[in-house]
């Protein structure tokens, strides 16, 4: 509250002279810490704030008037609510689980610059008599999963009378980067893609918003700083998949004695092996009996985690009881691997992996995986929607997550009936 925090600044400000600026959890508080330190005579401090609702009395304004040197904002979400609830009455394809909206900063050189005084990151191009143009640059086609994900992306396209100019990036960064720096020279209207690893896009993204083509982080996250470089992320939440293994795992053994896990991780450096590493050891670190005694990259691939799991029953003197696979490929791979030593995955070693699709369903009704966690990779509904409320002047949330669920062995006959990968 505005009073509150001029009456708490102005007992602070009495004994403390060498602040220079204050951050208050919103613009009210800025706004009161600012009289506070005007009534002292201290011009000196600069004032940041978190809101920026329009009005009179609003964050905007006040940084209009310099009180405020900037504000971040914090949407309401009411007008976001509103609009999904009508997609969902209207039974449109694409609704994500759940959404974040973009907070955006508000300074008095970005008010200057635009008309309608909020700073917006693209602008939505007006309404156009020609198909929209999407290019897509897909990771390649290493598993189950990425092969579902592109069918769905190219269905979804066609479906919604999108032109879709799609190229496989065949497991290389450079060249889903010489794809976008195609899709910049053909002015396509907006460019999405995959990111195979999390890091090394700045310049080519810089390079899209130059062109004013927004882009579309789809599935993968990337690792910048400037958040301004792309428009949307859509996709599932990694950290939670990984959290969600080990939460079953755990659940499932229900033992004190030591349990001995071997991670096959995915790609090096991408997104979900990162984030699937992180949730699983977030989650069995608080059970001292559990422990990580092997990892190692399988890349995503069957026969890689087929590899890795005949490496470390070569190396590893130690009983393993569990493997965690970050895809259901490598899991499929290591089981193989493991049958062929001798021993009896989803009996002897608790087997579980990530992705639910089709294949893990297979081995779980033949008793050789435990359980797989969804990550849901039919995406192409919800880009095409992303885009066309783009192309409809929406503002985009800042991130998108999808619907996913956990499936165990005991179940999986009765689940696997009607999925769709
Ligand atoms: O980015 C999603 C991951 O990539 C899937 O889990 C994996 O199977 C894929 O190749």
């Amino acid at each position: 509250m505005r009073d509150t925090a001029e009456d708490k600044v102005v007992d602070r400000l009495r004994t403390l002279s060498d602040v220079d600026v204050v951050l208050a959890q919103n613009d009210a508080m800025a706004w009161g810490a600012w009289k506070a330190a005007r009534d002292l005579g201290r011009r000196d401090i600069s004032f940041i704030g978190i809101d920026g609702l329009p009005g009179p009395t609003g964050g905007i304004e006040l940084v209009r008037q310099g009180i405020l040197a900037a504000t971040f904002t914090c949407s309401t979400g009411g007008k976001e609510a509103v609009d999904y609830a009508r997609d969902i009455l209207m039974h449109k394809e694409g609704i994500p689980k759940k959404i974040y909206l973009r907070p955006r900063k508000v300074t008095k050189e970005l008010l200057g610059a635009r008309v309608e005084g909020m700073p917006y990151i693209h602008e939505a191009p007006v309404a156009r008599d020609r198909r929209i143009v999407l290019g897509f640059a897909q990771v390649g086609s290493e598993s189950e999963w990425r092969v579902a994900n592109t069918k769905s992306i190219k269905s979804a396209a066609e479906k919604a009378g999108i032109d879709l100019r799609f190229v496989d990036g065949k497991q290389r960064q450079e060249n889903q980067i010489a794809a976008i720096r195609t899709f910049i020279r053909d002015k396509v209207d907006v460019i999405a893609f995959s990111p195979i690893v999390e890091s090394g896009w700045d310049e080519v993204l810089r390079e899209a918003k130059k062109a004013g083509i927004p882009v579309i982080l789809s599935d993968r996250a990337v690792d910048l700083k400037d958040d301004s470089l792309w428009l949307t992320f859509m996709g599932s939440d990694f950290i939670e998949e990984g959290r969600r293994s080990a939460r079953w795992l755990v659940e499932y053994l229900k033992t004190r004695a030591p349990v001995n896990i071997v991670e096959i991780q995915g790609t090096i450096g991408s997104a979900p092996a990162i984030d699937r590493a992180v949730g699983f050891a977030e989650v069995i670190k608080d059970y001292p009996n559990y422990h990580i005694i092997d990892s190692e990259s399988g890349d995503f691939f069957k026969d890689r985690g087929y590899d890795v799991m005949k490496r470390i029953l070569a190396r590893e003197p130690r009983r393993i009881d569990a493997v965690f696979a970050h895809n259901d490929d490598m899991a499929l791979g290591a089981i193989q691997a493991l049958e062929e030593a001798g021993r009896r995955p989803g009996k002897d070693i608790a087997i579980i992996s990530v992705d639910a699709a089709h294949g893990a369903f297979k081995a779980m009704t033949e008793g050789k995986l435990n359980c797989t966690v969804e990550c849901n990779p039919l995406l192409g509904p919800q880009l095409m929607k992303a885009i066309k409320d783009y192309m409809n002047g929406k503002d985009l949330p800042i991130r998108m997550i999808t619907a996913e669920g956990v499936f165990p062995a005991a179940t999986a006959r009765r689940d696997m009936a009607g999925r769709q990968y």
